[in-house]
């Protein structure tokens, strides 16, 4: 019935529809229709109630409401089921509290993230309508070890997302980072539940700057949006629902086909790290190493000054300064 009430509100929007047409239309009494009104309101769905008039959507530009999301949205299964939040502590959190509800392929996304958290328990700054908060559930029949093959796509395929939409060409930092000239505009958490040899549920969260036009002290020097490299507003919805034809091609060639070659070539070609002098950091310990090749499955070879050669699966590297 939510469903049914906005889209028939989409159908008028800018233009007042009454009460009693709509519980015509709906079949439903006046009352129920203005029940679940006011839970969309409650929501952040933007109502406008006008006396005698009955009820009009006031449309805003780039919000990332479901309907905004479906209009652009052109997958087969990815985002067939988008819940949406105003305010959320976390979608990774939301998602994994209801994981019962969500079947493969649903989308958690928010307006605002409360407690939005970033890998290694640091914090996630998500303002209020400048950003993408979303969370992507998935039930893959796969391994744990391919979590990080999964990571991997949903980089690649947002910075796809991000040129098409906006034009600028993004680097990716391993693990999963996006960054424009040094500076962060995307990160993904990817949380996994289930066993060693079979996933259960995978939380592929996914913060990108979108429009924000500053940023809070701590994160000024490190985090930059595409506004700030653009001047120009970038709609949510439209990098969203193109972030998701991305993924959703690249997820179904591998996982119907093992087909994963153009995610490796793009984030090989696309690695901000790949080459070049690197520090591998271990809590306190930093190590100096070359970062050398990105691995199918994810992991990062580095080679130290001794000759010895490693697999990172995860952690933190950074780029070496030259005088370092
Ligand atoms: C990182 O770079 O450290 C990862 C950041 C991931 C942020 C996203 S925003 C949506 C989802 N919900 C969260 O709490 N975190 C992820």
């Amino acid at each position: 019935m939510r469903k049914k009430i906005i889209a028939l509100l989409y159908q008028y929007a800018g233009t007042y529809v009454s009460g009693q047409e709509m519980s015509e239309q709906l079949g439903i009494s006046r009352t129920a229709v203005w029940k679940h009104i006011r839970s969309l309101q409650q929501e952040g769905y933007a109502i406008e109630t006008g006396h005698r008039k009955g009820y009009r959507l006031t449309r805003q530009q780039d919000e990332l409401l479901p309907p905004e999301i479906q209009e652009h949205l052109v997958t087969k299964w990815l985002g067939n089921e988008i819940v949406y939040h105003e305010t959320v502590a976390s979608t990774n959190l939301w998602a994994k509290d209801h994981m019962a509800e969500l079947g493969h392929g649903s989308i958690v996304v928010a307006n605002e993230q409360t407690q939005g958290r970033g890998r290694m328990g640091r914090r996630w700054d998500s303002s209020k309508g400048e950003g993408i908060w979303m969370t992507m559930v998935l039930r893959p029949e796969l391994p744990m070890s391919e979590g990080g093959k999964i990571t991997q796509m949903a980089a690649v395929a947002m910075f796809q997302a991000i040129l098409q939409e906006t034009g600028l060409v993004a680097n990716i930092k391993w693990p999963n980072d996006l960054l424009i000239e040094e500076k962060k505009i995307c990160g993904i958490l990817t949380e996994m539940t289930g066993e060693l040899n079979r996933i259960e549920h995978l939380f592929v969260g996914i913060g990108v700057n979108v429009n924000q036009k500053n940023f809070p002290a701590d994160i000024q020097e490190t985090a930059a949006s595409l506004y700030s490299k653009t001047h120009r507003q970038t709609s949510r919805s439209r990098l969203v629902a193109a972030f998701l034809k991305h993924f959703e091609g690249y997820y179904d060639a591998y996982v119907t086909q093992h087909v994963y070659d153009v995610v490796l070539e793009v984030a090989r070609a696309q690695s901000s790290l790949l080459g070049k002098p690197v520090n591998v950091f271990r809590g306190e310990k930093k190590q100096p190493a070359t970062a050398v090749q990105l691995h199918e499955d994810g992991r990062l070879e580095v080679v130290y000054s001794s000759g010895e050669r490693e697999l990172l699966s995860g952690g933190e590297v950074s780029i070496r300064a030259q005088n370092e």
